[in-house]
């Protein structure tokens, strides 16, 4: 736009969220590398694309077409409905996702307690717009935290606080302490979203034994834990993966945010949301806040697509409904990049000569990102003049942080690359922090 250009409505007269940092940088990000496409990017939390596969995407919609007349029983003029007509708006293939849930996560659901959404944001969106009851409603997040989060808490005019990660993943002491210190104030926390397994960004996983400790203070907190699980099946080398809070969750306190983009297409746009607490409507009668939800979405996305729905569906029928099976391709291939991240690390920032390092990273047990500390700020403009002098893209950590203090870090993606564009990746990323700690020095 020109500055001459006539503007007919002013940013300060739309919602506020708009202009916000947490819904401008995903724009942000996109832009940087639209401008630097040569650019190798450790930036992008994409799956691999070389697996994508068009003719299977046919199949997979033949597939669930045949499961609907074979198995459900459905004359061929309702399955052709089911699939190319306005449908229900919980969804289509909500008892296939509770047969994967049972399969690959040993949780048992209801497939009415499931809302099929557009994608996971969808879904998260969905929650937090119900959760916001009032403007003494507060969500605590545990920090650092997914942006699409913040967003669409913004969105919804949900304050979010930070809630302390660290190693264990949650600081259960800081989680009791910001429940008490929202309720001193007269705030209400609605609930607490995390991400137990490979979190985006910190790459940390909680324990079994601290995701018990969870629930318990969740119950005497009563206090509604969201669990965002995008990268659960991909555990370095096959590794074991503790149980989903939800599985482990015998009171009702977790509402369980599921994604098909890692483990099928993010091209669907499909992810859900199992949300199998009770609430008594209006007329007394009791059913799942699935139900309240899927009201919201009635007037959000009317419903998600039906062939979208089905593509998925189709590949979860031909893998037994285990997307552990359908996945072993992908988890090789990203364990294959995590690794050699790690190592091509490792060599290109050896310790100095007092045994200390000047760059440190994390050694995450799965998932697609690596965190990186260096000895200055990283910021936007750091990441501008990585793109145009060094030609290698990663996101500045203050992204994932809701609020302005510097942070010293930035995080490495290895899903969208090849071993080849990571080594050159690191070749270019180590020449920036030589050239920004010479500059800082000289
Ligand atoms: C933690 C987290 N939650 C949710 C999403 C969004 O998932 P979807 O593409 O299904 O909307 C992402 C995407 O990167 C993510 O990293």
């Amino acid at each position: 736009m020109t500055a001459t250009e006539r503007v007919d409505l002013a940013v300060a007269d739309l919602h506020p969220a708009l202009g916000d940092p947490a819904l401008t940088s995903m724009n942000f990000l996109n832009e940087v590398s639209e401008r630097y496409p040569a650019a190798v990017s450790l930036a992008a939390g994409r799956p691999y694309e070389e697996f994508f596969d068009l003719a299977a995407v046919h199949r997979h919609l033949d597939t669930f077409h045949r499961h609907l007349v074979d198995d459900l029983g459905h004359r061929p003029e309702q399955a052709r409905r089911l699939l190319l007509q306005y449908g229900r708006t919980k969804g289509i293939v909500h008892h296939l996702i509770a047969r994967n849930l049972a399969v690959d996560e040993g949780i048992t659901v209801d497939g009415e307690d499931i809302v099929v959404t557009v994608g996971c944001q969808e879904a998260m969106f969905l929650v937090l717009r119900a959760l916001r009851a009032g403007p003494t409603d507060v969500l605590l997040a545990v920090a650092p935290t997914y942006v699409g989060l913040t967003g669409a808490a913004r969105l919804v005019d949900l304050p979010v606080w930070p809630v302390a990660g660290g190693p264990s993943g949650i600081d259960l002491a800081d989680l009791a302490a910001q429940v008490r210190r929202a309720r001193a104030a007269g705030l209400r926390p609605r609930a607490c979203y995390l991400m137990p397994d490979f979190a985006n960004p910190s790459g940390v996983s909680i324990d079994t034994a601290h995701r018990r400790r969870l629930l318990e203070l969740a119950g005497q907190e009563e206090l509604l834990l969201l669990e965002d699980n995008p990268y659960g099946l991909f555990p370095v080398d096959d590794g074991s993966r503790p149980p989903t809070l939800k599985a482990l969750d015998t009171g009702r306190r977790v509402v369980y945010l599921g994604s098909f983009a890692k483990t099928v297409l993010p091209g669907a746009r499909v992810g859900y949301v199992v949300a199998d607490q009770r609430v008594a409507g209006p007329d007394g009668r009791v059913g799942p806040f699935a139900d309240q939800l899927a009201m919201i979405k009635s007037m959000v996305t009317v419903n998600t697509s039906p062939i979208a729905q089905a593509v998925i569906g189709g590949r979860l029928l031909e893998h037994g409904c285990s997307l552990v099976a359908a996945n072993t391709r992908e988890r090789s291939a990203y364990t294959r990049n995590l690794r050699h991240l790690v190592a091509g690390l490792a060599r290109r920032f050896p310790p100095g000569a007092d045994g200390a390092a000047a760059v440190r990273w994390t050694v995450p047990a799965g998932g697609f990102f690596v965190v990186v500390t260096v000895p200055f700020p990283v910021d936007d403009a750091l990441l501008d003049r990585s793109a145009r002098d060094h030609g290698v893209l990663w996101t500045p950590m203050a992204h994932f942080y809701d609020d302005t203090a510097p942070v010293h870090a930035l995080r490495l993606s290895v899903s969208a690359v090849t071993p080849e564009q990571i080594d050159v990746g690191l070749d270019r990323l180590a020449a920036l922090i030589t050239d920004e700690r010479a500059r800082r020095a000289g």
